[in-house]
């Protein structure tokens, strides 16, 4: 088959492109390398059946031509990281809309489908756990710049939402804390690569607030045999999924595993919110998923466990940093 991957140089992006070409698919993917990583782009050329287009979803005639040839797009490109949420609220909403309007404009011009990545944000700081799909959203304030990516996502979806009333097949997927080889270790990264690496280097792992907050960490390998499925069960179309594991970690055990298994004597330190996000942050306290939806449509089951693939994945940053 014939794909279209938009934020191919991302973390995920790059992991779906991979996947797709080993299935002896056809793969476009494009990147404006906003965050994305040209690194990657030069791993995925290797495989004769991709092809690069390095500019913006935002700009719809380079992408007219691809998506009048593929059959499927994978919709991953966004501003995404807590810490550009309070740097730059304007730029996640205008982005990540707009982006997705675009998408869904060429998608209806030329009947395609798509699959669009939305995030556990959406629930924002529901305390309806676990999640499920048609739960409620709850926010905050707008002055409290972090619900601005929830809030962009949440209108991407409506949009998706009202595209389907108009015919268009259309699957929404609710990613949970996706990890694993290649993720942003830097400051705008997940917490897994964050505290990988200051095991790795030694540097106390950073544990924010006082670390009873909650996560259920997913491997990018289940991630991406969940989202692959999406695309191609038709029962999945119109239909709204979360993808995750249900394994609740706090952070402190998240970061005392992590220096466990890396054998690393860093200790841990904890940073109030505010000194890394600024005033205009607000933690969401616990986030599950229901995955009933995606385990009876998808045949969606996570395999990989939290201790297997943190090794697996404290291994790749070991490589890398040789
Ligand atoms: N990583 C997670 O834990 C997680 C959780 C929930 C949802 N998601 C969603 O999954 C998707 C992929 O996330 P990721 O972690 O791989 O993020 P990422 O930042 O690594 O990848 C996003 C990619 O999109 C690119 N991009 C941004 N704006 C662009 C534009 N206008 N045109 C072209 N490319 C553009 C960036 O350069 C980057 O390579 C996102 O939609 C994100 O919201 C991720």
């Amino acid at each position: 088959m014939k794909y279209l991957v938009t934020g191919a140089a991302g973390f995920i992006g790059s992991h779906l492109c991979n996947s797709l070409l080993a299935r002896k698919n056809k793969v476009w993917g494009i990147d404006n390398f906003s965050k994305g990583s040209p690194e990657r782009i030069r791993e995925l050329e290797h495989y004769p059946d991709f092809s690069f287009i390095k500019g913006s979803v935002l700009n719809a005639e380079k992408l007219r031509p691809v998506i009048k040839e593929i059959d499927i797009i994978y919709h991953l490109a966004a501003v995404v990281g807590v810490k550009r949420y309070v740097e730059n609220p304007a730029e996640v909403v205008e982005e990540n809309v707009c982006q997705t309007l675009t998408i869904l404009k060429l998608a209806q011009e030329y009947g395609k489908k798509v699959v669009f990545t939305s995030t556990s944000e959406v629930y924002g700081k529901s305390p309806e756990v676990p999640f499920k799909e048609n739960g409620n959203r709850v926010y905050g304030p707008s002055e409290t710049d972090r619900w601005c990516y929830a809030i962009s996502k949440s209108a991407a979806e409506h949009l998706c939402v009202g595209y389907i009333r108009q015919g268009l097949p259309i699957v929404i997927l609710r990613y949970f804390n996706v990890y694993g080889p290649h993720a942003d270790s830097s400051d705008y990264g997940g917490v897994i690569s964050r505290f990988i690496e200051q095991a790795l280097s030694n540097n106390p792992l950073t544990v924010h607030g006082d670390g009873s907050q909650t996560r259920c960490f997913t491997h990018v390998e289940d991630m991406i045999r969940g989202t692959i499925e999406a695309g191609h069960r038709e029962e999945a179309e119109e239909k709204i999924f979360n993808l995750g594991s249900t394994r609740e970690t706090s952070i402190l055990e998240l970061a005392q595993i992590i220096l466990e298994i890396s054998g690393s004597k860093a200790g841990i330190v904890f940073q109030p919110y505010h000194e890394f996000y600024g005033p205009f942050y607000e933690d969401i306290p616990r986030r599950i998923p229901d995955l009933s939806a995606a385990k009876s449509i998808l045949g969606y089951h996570p395999e990989i466990t939290l201790e297997d693939g943190l090794r697996q994945t404290l291994a790749w940053y070991k490589g890398k940093s040789k």
